[in-house]
């Protein structure tokens, strides 16, 4: 397998806007964020030090424990904004302890873009079609259309499209063209491969597990079956983004698997490691992100002596 070293992604980019996002303190199982005008203090498996900034904690607005719901000062059953990366998002505290943004996703953003926009026809041609699965709020799919892609928008959950339709028109774009489905990413995806549909980019942010209509999703078992979906549905000159936000599926075991699917693009990407910094020094994993590009050059073959981790 091509290896590549694990450049650090740090993403936490809202200290000095008050609109947008910052880790502030993580540690003994729990992460402290602001989110906008709000701080948030969650469980956070991956926390595994501990606090850098005791004092800092005393600030939450909103509280999340598993076994008993949400407190604090602020009330849960309002929702707030924020901006990342330019788009406002509508927040809000989730029964199951989310807030409706992965703010570490933020850090493909830039990526994202820059594929799309490379991707753009002359003024007559057809927009580049990009496929979000998994998409939630809609994160993605707002980047991907503000680029100028067509996107296909799919989440299992009515509501979590609702909630990305709402994002869309705070942000203008809902009269971009993207298709909002409430289906299975599996289905959506066997159903495309069917109609013989391609698209020029595939976004996948599958959780660790996960329930739609008629079947329940597990990251281990059913993500190699979508990704050999996925080769079926992709052009020739695709790009693919796949995160795990979960620790249960390292970046290298994900890569392995896209290449397996999709071994046109295997000395095509780069492995990235998802992870948030607070200025107390703490960091908290979150995950990986693997990013393959048809456009992107072979990189040069290693030396014996690898490149090791590094900051990227
Ligand atoms: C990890 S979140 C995605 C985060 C998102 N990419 C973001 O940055 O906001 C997982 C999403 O997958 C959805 N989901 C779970 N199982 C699904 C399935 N089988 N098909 C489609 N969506 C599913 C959930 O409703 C949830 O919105």
């Amino acid at each position: 397998m091509g290896g590549e070293s694990y450049p650090l992604e740090v993403s936490s980019d809202g200290a000095r806007d008050p609109l947008g996002c910052e880790l502030l303190d993580a540690g003994a199982g729990r992460r402290l964020e602001r989110f906008g005008e709000r701080v948030v203090d969650r469980p956070a498996p991956g926390a595994t030090a501990a606090p850098r900034a005791p004092s800092a904690w005393r600030a939450a607005d909103l509280r999340f424990d598993p076994d008993r719901g949400w407190s604090g000062r602020a009330d849960p059953g309002a929702p707030w904004s924020v901006v990342v990366e330019g788009l406002t998002l509508e927040l809000r505290a989730t029964s199951s302890g989310g807030v409706g943004l992965y703010p570490e996703h933020a850090a493909n953003l830039a990526w994202l873009d820059a594929e799309i926009r490379a991707r753009l026809p002359g003024a007559t041609g057809t927009p580049p079609a990009v496929l979000n699965l998994f998409a939630h709020t809609g994160l993605a799919t707002l980047a991907a259309a503000r680029a100028g892609a067509a996107v296909a928008h799919v989440d299992a959950a009515r509501a979590s499209v609702a909630w990305a339709r709402r994002n869309a028109a705070l942000n203008g774009l809902e009269a971009r063209p993207i298709r909002w489905l409430v289906d299975d990413a599996q289905a959506l995806v066997d159903r495309e491969a069917r109609r013989g549909r391609r698209y020029q980019g595939i976004v996948l942010d599958p959780p660790s597990s996960g329930r739609a209509r008629t079947s329940r999703w597990t990251l281990a078992d059913d993500l190699p079956r979508l990704l050999a979906g996925c080769a079926r549905i992709v052009a020739d000159d695709a790009f693919v983004l796949l995160t795990a936000h979960s620790t249960g599926l390292d970046g290298e075991t994900l890569a392995a698997l896209l290449d397996e699917a999709l071994p046109g693009l295997a000395g095509r990407r780069e492995v990235r490691r998802l992870e948030l910094a607070a200025p107390s020094g703490a960091t908290l994993p979150l995950g990986w992100a693997v990013r393959a590009s048809a456009g992107r050059p072979v990189p040069p073959a290693r030396s014996s002596a690898g490149t090791g981790h590094h900051r990227g």
